[in-house]
């Protein structure tokens, strides 16, 4: 089926998602929205993040996509429940990588960086319950990191401080496994990686959130076999499409839109 496959986020980070799903899939069309206006989704109320997620389901569909990665930790672990109730379909979505990083840990210390809405929804903590007990999870808000990363501002001084206060308590709590819980944090692994030893597992869900999403198109029988190469990306922001492009490079087409 030769529909694109839509992803969005509040801004720039699902791109980290995009970048997996893209490997992963070579023959598949992708429409990214990067709602970077509205970012960060992480400070804002449930009922807004549902909203602000409806809203970019809906563009998603006007623009004839066939199923939906929500490249967003915070806007799934809010909202992935009632679009899969209210759409026909498919979603994919994205949450925090405790199951893996409670596998791995021998501390049976595991550090969660994510936004402030992941970190309070109840499908996080369910999720925690389930497969970490006996492991303790040290909570960490990363307010403000993605504000720098959607100003351009990934590899700033600002950025490694604020790195350095977030992290400092978990590594002297002594953890073992760091689980990145925020689409856009990925992109801070370079400045992360001057702050913790090596000894440090960083475990994100991205490579994950592309199987996935190979395995429901298998499932739907969604792929793409119209052997129909290169395959068509298009990125969309209401913010900067500078900052976009520094993130996707030349194999996209990226736009400004008012949405
Ligand atoms: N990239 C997002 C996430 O994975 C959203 C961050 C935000 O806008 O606060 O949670």
């Amino acid at each position: 089926m030769n529909s694109p496959i839509g992803i969005f986020d509040s801004g720039v980070g699902g791109t980290s998602i995009w970048k997996e799903i893209s490997g992963l899939l070579p023959d598949e069309d992708t429409v990214y929205l990067a709602d970077g206006s509205n970012a960060p989704y992480g400070e804002k109320s449930p009922e807004e993040i549902l909203r602000l997620s409806i809203k970019n389901t809906e563009l998603l569909l006007e623009k004839g996509c066939k199923l939906i990665v929500v490249a967003c930790n915070t806007a799934t672990t809010t909202a992935i429940d009632h679009l899969r109730a209210h759409y026909k379909i498919p979603f994919i979505g994205i949450e925090p990588a405790i199951k893996p990083a409670a596998l791995k840990t021998k501390t049976k210390k595991v550090g969660v960086l994510a936004t402030k809405g992941t970190l309070a929804s109840s499908l996080f903590h369910s999720t925690s319950k389930l497969h970490a007990s006996g492991i303790q999870i040290l909570e960490q808000e990363g307010t403000g990191l993605v504000d720098l990363i959607e100003s351009g501002e990934v590899n700033a001084k600002a950025t490694y401080e604020l790195l350095q206060k977030y992290l400092s308590p978990m590594l002297d709590d002594g953890i073992d496994c760091l689980v990145l819980g925020c689409t856009h944090y990925p992109y801070l692994i370079p400045q992360i990686q001057k702050i913790i030893p090596p000894t440090i597992t960083i475990i994100d869900s991205g490579e994950a959130v592309a199987r996935q999403t190979k395995a429901i198109l298998e499932q739907y029988q969604l792929c793409n076999t119209t052997g129909n190469k290169p395959a068509f990306h298009q990125f969309f922001t209401n913010r900067d499409v500078t900052v976009l492009n520094g993130f996707v490079g030349d194999q996209a087409q990226t736009f400004f839109m008012d949405f």
